[in-house]
């Protein structure tokens, strides 16, 4: 028989919160619910073999490499299980394209992880998780019947690429697309899903077990007008002297298709001359990086500057990442 059990993991967010009024439903406090009571809350997934499991509580805002670290061992653990067919997880907005984008690149791909997460908390009148939930554990569920696997974002009805997505409201309950990448897949007037998988990047299968290893300090600058690079040789001039954790890397967030201030420039050339590692992604909501003939510093081009760090650190550690 093949495998049917869905296993939701909780990591708090939005989708978890509550607040006293409402009528005021940006007023709350996310991750206050256990993913149990989420599932409880969806009368319809009494009808799913479903097990649940808290990984973490926090709001999105404020992930670590150790709560990333938690949900990959709990990753690891269901999807070895024979009765699994895929998990979902749930979690705040906030960093989810983090996560999605990390777990698309550590995933093997053979069975499904769907994320979903919340704009309202699930005390609003509107609340958008139920629904989001119920689609994500729908999607896990057609996905395994196809014999798909890889890692996807489920939020109102629609499923992106893991590796495109980003938030790209900061209100709307339809706030999440590719970047210029499209859906992989729908839910129909009858509640049925359809993909079109054919676009679905392929999961980059790096083991969960970089999860164990010490991330290297990797920031975030940005490049704008009257960017002369201060910050950047206040970080390598901080970095040189605290041991801890020096600076190994720095993703540029840069202006159009990856230009750069000229001062911004020209202290990344000294961060550079100093053993700091730089790529450029664009703050540009589509299109990204158009890496050029001659570029100084690696470009992006799909990425979003929290994406890249990410990337940067995986690459840091030894790992062979697709950017
Ligand atoms: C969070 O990211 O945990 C809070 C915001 C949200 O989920 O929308």
């Amino acid at each position: 028989m093949s495998a049917q059990r869905v296993v939701i993991l909780g990591t708090g967010g939005t989708i978890a919160g509550t607040g006293d009024d409402p009528g005021r439903a940006w007023s709350y406090r996310a991750a206050q619910l256990s993913v149990e009571q989420l599932v409880t809350a969806v009368p319809a997934l009494a009808a799913v073999p479903l097990e649940t499991m808290q990984v973490a509580q926090i709001d999105s805002k404020d992930m670590t490499w150790a709560v990333w670290r938690a949900l990959g061992q709990a990753l690891a653990a269901q999807l070895s299980r024979a009765d699994v067919a895929g998990v979902v997880v749930t979690h705040g907005t906030d960093t989810l394209e983090e996560t999605a984008w990390l777990l698309n690149a550590l995933h093997d791909g053979s069975k499904p992880v769907v994320l979903t997460a919340a704009m309202r908390p699930a005390t609003a009148p509107d609340a958008d998780g139920p629904r989001n939930l119920l689609d994500a554990v729908h999607a896990v569920q057609a996905l395994s019947a196809r014999q798909v696997g890889g890692v996807f974002v489920v939020m109102q009805s629609v499923a992106w690429p893991a590796q495109h997505v980003r938030k790209a409201h900061s209100h709307a309950l339809d706030a999440f697309d590719g970047g210029g990448a499209l859906p992989v897949g729908r839910v129909d007037s009858q509640g049925v899903w359809n993909w079109s998988l054919q676009d679905a990047p392929a999961c980059g299968g790096l083991g969960w077990p970089w999860l164990d290893m010490v991330p290297p300090r990797v920031e975030i600058v940005t490049s704008h007008a009257d960017a002369d690079g201060w910050v950047v040789d206040a970080l390598v001039v901080h970095s040189q002297v605290s041991a801890q954790r020096p600076l190994r890397g720095l993703v540029v967030a840069s202006t159009g298709h990856g230009t750069l201030h000229e001062g911004m420039t020209a202290a990344l050339v000294r961060a550079a001359s100093a053993g700091v590692l730089v790529w450029r992604s664009s703050k540009v909501a589509r299109g990204g990086v158009m890496p050029r003939e001659g570029d100084r510093w690696t470009g992006v081009p799909g990425l979003t500057a929290s994406q890249a760090r990410v990337a940067m650190i995986l690459h840091l550690l030894g790992a062979c990442v697709r950017k």
